[in-house]
């Protein structure tokens, strides 16, 4: 038997997640007859010691499954949540590293988990991770799997929309996820054919937005498709905001923006009654929530997962740890985990889907651009 490896799910889930499981084990013990072990949810399974074997059997027919078969938590190694008690838990999940006789543990998960695995690699525990999440901000990577799914499923909420808007010459906002970034909501309002693209990095006035439905009206089009991303916010708040996460150390600041951060939950209804009042138009509002983390991976996806996964087996036979594997151009590489945990990858306002989406006519909803 050669080498023995770790696999754990962290954070939200996304699809590709199972087949990226598949790739390193079947690659692991097919080039390497290595003993591969699967971490029931997260870091958690980790510091509890639960864990599945993963064998040629176990990994059949998980290729096209959607979310994680090892389960996943939002646990963090040094948080962790101990009968209500909140405690680091690092050492312990050494231990158990140790005492299981790893070699290395490959984490599957977001910018947070990256962030999680280099607590654990400064402690010396060889670490690797792989970038998923529907919102594609890893910091490092040109993409992270579970996008392109989610990026469908999004697109063709937005198709779907659009007789409904016609029909009714209604405005329909349409939530989509995507956290502090804006790629979904820009790429899937691209591909749909939106009128207005809400994202984070580009603070929004309303009245900026109504001005281009107005255009459209004017112009003989009486619906209007507005994406707007979970993260986005309207200018005046963006402002606030930013002087509030400035002053970090002040408790009050703090306060205050942890509840402009919450009222940003109802952000999207606002938005669409606020949209009613300035262009008389009628409008309703669609959240597709979890729908988009939901069900089969698309086959770019399958194929990313897979061609990340089997390079992080042959890494792990080569001694290579520290290191996130990345899609940069057409290669799968190392990168290190240092240059990963704590950024994130947002969209540039020079994109060119932004530029595109300009070229459109496409609306953002900044002051200046329509
Ligand atoms: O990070 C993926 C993501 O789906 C984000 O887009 C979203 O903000 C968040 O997770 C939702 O998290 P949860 O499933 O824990 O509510």
């Amino acid at each position: 038997m050669g080498q023995s490896i770790g696999i754990l799910t962290a954070g939200g889930d996304s699809p590709g997640l199972n087949a990226a499981i598949r790739g390193i084990g079947k690659a692991a013990i097919r080039s390497y007859d290595m003993n591969v072990v699967g971490f029931k949810d997260g870091f958690k399974g980790l510091m509890q010691q639960r864990f599945i074997r993963l064998d040629s059997e176990s990994l059949s027919g998980i290729l096209t499954k959607g979310g994680t078969i090892l389960g996943t938590s939002r646990e963090k190694p040094h948080k962790m949540d101990i009968g209500g008690k909140v405690m680091d838990m690092t050492d312990v999940m050494l231990e158990n590293f140790a005492s299981l006789g790893l070699d290395a543990l490959i984490c599957l998960g977001g910018g947070g988990t990256a962030k999680n695995a280099l607590r654990l690699a400064a402690k010396g525990m060889p670490v690797l991770t792989l970038p998923k999440t529907i919102d594609n901000d890893v910091w490092g990577t040109d993409v992270t799997f579970g996008f392109d799914t989610a990026l469908g499923i999004a697109s063709e909420a937005i198709d779907r929309l659009h007789s409904t808007a016609h029909s009714h010459h209604r405005i329909i906002v349409v939530e989509v996820m995507g956290h502090n970034a804006g790629w979904l909501a820009l790429g899937s309002g691209l591909a749909g054919g939106a009128d207005v693209i809400l994202i984070p990095e580009i603070p929004y006035s309303v009245e900026a937005i109504s001005e281009s439905i107005l255009d459209r009206k004017a112009g003989g089009s009486t619906f209007s498709i507005v994406v707007v991303s979970e993260g986005a916010v309207a200018l005046p708040e963006h402002e606030r905001m930013t002087e509030l996460a400035a002053a970090s150390d002040d408790a009050d600041a703090a306060d205050e923006l942890a509840s402009l951060e919450a009222a940003q939950a109802n952000g999207t209804d606002r938005l669409a009654r606020d949209l009613e009042m300035q262009t008389g138009l009628e409008a309703r509002v669609t959240i597709l929530g979890h729908v988009q983390r939901g069900g089969t991976p698309s086959p770019s996806d399958r194929l990313l997962a897979t061609r990340l996964g089997t390079r992080a087996a042959h890494l792990v036979a080569d001694g290579v740890h520290g290191v996130m594997v990345a899609l940069q151009g057409e290669e799968a590489v190392p990168v290190p985990l240092e240059e990963v945990a704590g950024r994130r990858k947002t969209v540039p306002s020079d994109h060119p889907w932004i530029l595109s989406a300009r070229s459109l006519g496409v609306g953002f909803g900044d002051e200046g651009h329509g």
